[in-house]
């Protein structure tokens, strides 16, 4: 049965308040108004980012439908759209690629001004939302919404992909993968032979520690407190791990010694702590090193730190989404995970069915998994 321009009644996981369960229940999906599309979702990971929209962290409006990280199949298009068909797989986009804003214009950039991430207006561009639960309109989340059978996106916020791409494996490189392997490759730009610390082993981490390797980082040091990652994170490209529990001195004065006093050329954070994020910037070298930011910091959280971390000529940056634009990357990122050039089934732990999402947010929580992919 044809469903376009129709309302589509579906599953989906509502949060109703914040450090609440999520509630599946059934919403209406109203058709794709112009320069829309509808998309069934397949496959959506569950991220760190959702887990703070749910434990208040990221602040957002209520009720939401969260989730960032998906692969779909366009359902229907509204008017004008050309950019995709009925039947096209797409990777939803965060970060959406307006085309015609100055960080869309940049090449170098990737905040589109279209992306509502860090605004949480959690409605389409005018101003209304296409879910409605028991009559209500019910928020979008980050121009995305992937927790749910169907949703709504502008055609911005969409990379057309590789149809024979593997749902339950690609949705990571709508978050998780690039924003870490990105963050490696482009954002640092890390050169052969040299010298990485990652700070932070999980979903986010490991992919920089990916991304490290495929640049030719020749020595690549994980920091994870608990040492469970280590096997897996030396499976995937690092030299040595440490575990700053082993020590009592700070973590970044132990990676100085590792480096006979000179630091790492690039180091990453990827837990999203402001104690950490300070520790990466005094274990790169003090005249040459990089620092990144790869880990989503609390919206409000503040830092102090010494000025002369930096005014020795450390670079500190952040990086969102590894840099990578949406329409340009991802589909070439699909591409090369079909061609082989890394594999993402080692931080693939865990594969649930949609219904199972509060138990692999339990998961996420528990340390007990790397990545969970629910199967729509
Ligand atoms: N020092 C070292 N390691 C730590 C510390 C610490 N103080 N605190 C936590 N860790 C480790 C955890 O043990 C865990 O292995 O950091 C890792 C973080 O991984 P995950 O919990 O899997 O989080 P992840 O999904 O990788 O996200 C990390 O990136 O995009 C953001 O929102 C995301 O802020 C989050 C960050
Ligand atoms: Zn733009
Ligand atoms: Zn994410």
């Amino acid at each position: 049965m044809c469903t376009a321009g129709k309302v589509i009644k579906c599953k989906a996981a509502v949060l109703f308040e914040v450090k609440q369960p999520l509630h599946i229940v059934e919403i209406e999906v109203a058709p794709p108004k112009a320069h829309e599309v509808r998309v069934k979702i397949l496959a959506s990971g569950i991220c760190r980012s959702d887990d703070h929209v749910l434990n208040g962290t990221l602040k957002v409006k209520f009720p939401i439908i969260p989730g960032h990280e998906a692969l779909g199949v366009v359902e229907s298009i509204g008017e004008g759209v050309t950019y995709v068909k009925p039947g096209d797989k797409v990777i939803p986009l965060f970060l959406p690629q307006c085309g015609k804003c100055r960080a869309c214009k940049n090449p170098q950039r990737n905040l589109c001004e279209k992306s509502d991430t860090f605004k949480g207006t959690g409605l389409m561009y005018d101003g209304t939302s296409r879910f409605s639960y028991k009559g209500k309109p019910v928020h979008h989340f980050a121009n995305t919404s992937t927790f749910t059978e169907y949703t709504v996106v502008h055609e911005d916020a969409v990379a057309k992909v590789d149809p024979a791409a593997p749902p339950e494996k690609a949705c990571l490189i709508g978050c998780g993968f690039s924003t870490g392997y990105g963050a490696a490759t482009k954002t640092a730009k890390v050169t052969p032979g040299s010298s990485c610390a990652v700070f932070g082993l999980g979903g986010v981490g490991l992919p920089v520690v990916m991304g490290c390797k495929a640049a030719g980082a020749s020595r690549i040091i994980g920091i994870n407190r608990s040492k469970d990652k280590f096997p897996i994170a030396k499976e995937l490209g690092a030299t040595e791990c440490v575990s700053p529990l082993d020590f009592k001195k700070p973590i970044n004065e132990v990676l100085l010694e590792m480096t006979d006093g000179e630091g790492v050329d690039y180091s990453f954070e990827a837990i999203g702590r402001t104690d950490t994020m300070i520790a990466a910037l005094a274990s790169c070298n003090m005249n040459y090193g990089t620092s990144v930011m790869v880990g989503l910091p609390p919206s409000e959280a503040e830092m102090t730190l010494s000025p002369t971390l930096i005014f020795t000529g450390r670079t500190w940056k952040g990086s969102l989404f590894g840099d990578m634009r949406g329409k340009e990357d991802v589909p070439k990122l699909v591409s090369e995970l079909m061609a082989k050039k890394f594999n993402l089934d080692p931080i693939i732990t865990h594969v649930l069915p949609f219904d199972k999402i509060n138990e692999g947010f339990e998961l996420l929580r528990n340390g007990k998994c790397i990545r969970t992919v629910l199967k729509m």
